[in-house]
């Protein structure tokens, strides 16, 4: 009797336990900041596993129904669009997602929906070019860039999302003729992260480099005083890609296939697009938020308003194959 009883307490608390299981691509403080506020608000814990998107989105496929998972969260939404294709998402209805999230910034389908946005800009050595001078990101092939330029290597997904979109806006052909004229201009073979190209550039190894702002914004506020020089020392502008606008990106999410709890995953995702939590993101995380109307943090201000591009993420995703193989073509490594 004893025996039945305890398996008894087990499954109640099995099945009514509130919780919510994460996979997550991203790496910053402020998402753990969040998840504590939202079990304190809501009782409903919030358990991480932390690895690369590439490495979720198979381990997702080789669990299958039997994935604790319920919600994914990567840093790019070509990923998202990847895991919708290998069928580990499943499609939500919420009427706070739709009409917090812009549509351009969410599937179509609602198999995702952007948390965060971040432009990936260029930033430049204060004491030897102007904003003015990286009017697009076309310019950057120009010849006066020669050797000068830093941008870390194709296999990373921000690069790959960059390239999808010049793809989308300026066709096939276009884009590897851009690729290549980056390639012809870069500073050294790629290598590092993000923040290792604006090291570069202050070390005056290069003059420009192309990277995500929230980068900027780590540096600026990096324990280490020497990062905090690197990032006072340069400046930021937003090149425009075919006229339209800054190539942007998001870090988002979906509920898996697999969820248990999707009534849990989806009070989560819609806390992570409250106001508050989105002015946390622009806060903590120098991210833009997706919500339209949330107010910038300071930095974010400072670095001045920019017309974001307004293709549908999605295209990232149905152009990621194509943008890796113009990468090939190019030599960009
Ligand atoms: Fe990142």
């Amino acid at each position: 009797m004893r025996y039945l009883i305890l398996a008894f307490a087990c499954s109640t608390h099995f099945l009514f336990a509130a919780e919510v299981n994460v996979y997550s691509h991203r790496h910053y403080e402020a998402d753990q900041m969040l998840f504590d506020q939202f079990t304190a608000k809501t009782g409903i814990k919030v358990n991480i596993v932390k690895a690369g998107a590439d490495a979720l989105i198979k381990r997702l496929k080789i669990e299958g129904d039997k994935s604790p998972a319920d919600i994914l969260i990567t840093a790019d939404a070509g990923l998202l669009h990847i895991a919708k294709e290998e069928g580990v998402l499943q499609a939500v209805k919420s009427n706070i997602l739709e009409q917090s999230i812009p549509s351009h910034l969410r599937d179509p389908e609602s198999y995702w929906f952007g948390l965060t946005t971040r432009a990936r800009v260029v930033v430049f050595a204060k004491d030897r070019v102007s904003a003015a001078d990286v009017p697009s990101y076309e310019s950057l092939t120009d010849k006066k860039w020669k050797g000068k330029i830093l941008v870390r290597s194709s296999t990373n997904v921000y690069n790959q999302s960059l390239l999808a979109s010049v793809i989308a806006h300026n066709g096939k052909a276009e884009a590897e003729i851009w690729a290549k004229g980056i390639v012809a201009n870069m500073a050294h073979a790629p290598k590092g992260n993000d923040r290792d190209q604006v090291k570069d550039v202050v070390a005056g190894i290069g003059d420009i480099a192309i990277i995500n702002t929230y980068y900027l914004g780590l540096l600026l506020n990096s324990p280490n005083p020497e990062e905090q020089k690197v990032g006072q020392a340069v400046g930021i502008c937003f090149p425009k890609l075919a006229g339209a606008g800054t190539h942007i990106n998001v870090s988002g999410a979906g509920i898996t296939k697999s969820s248990k709890n999707i009534d849990n995953a989806i009070k989560l995702l819609e806390f992570l697009v409250s106001d508050e939590s989105q002015r946390i993101f622009a806060e903590a995380n120098y991210e833009y938020p997706v919500k339209p109307g949330v107010r910038w943090s300071d930095l974010l201000n400072a670095w001045g308003d920019f017309t974001p591009d307004t293709i549908n993420l999605s295209k990232l995703g149905e152009l990621n194959r194509d943008a890796v193989r113009v990468f090939q073509t190019a030599d960009w490594r």
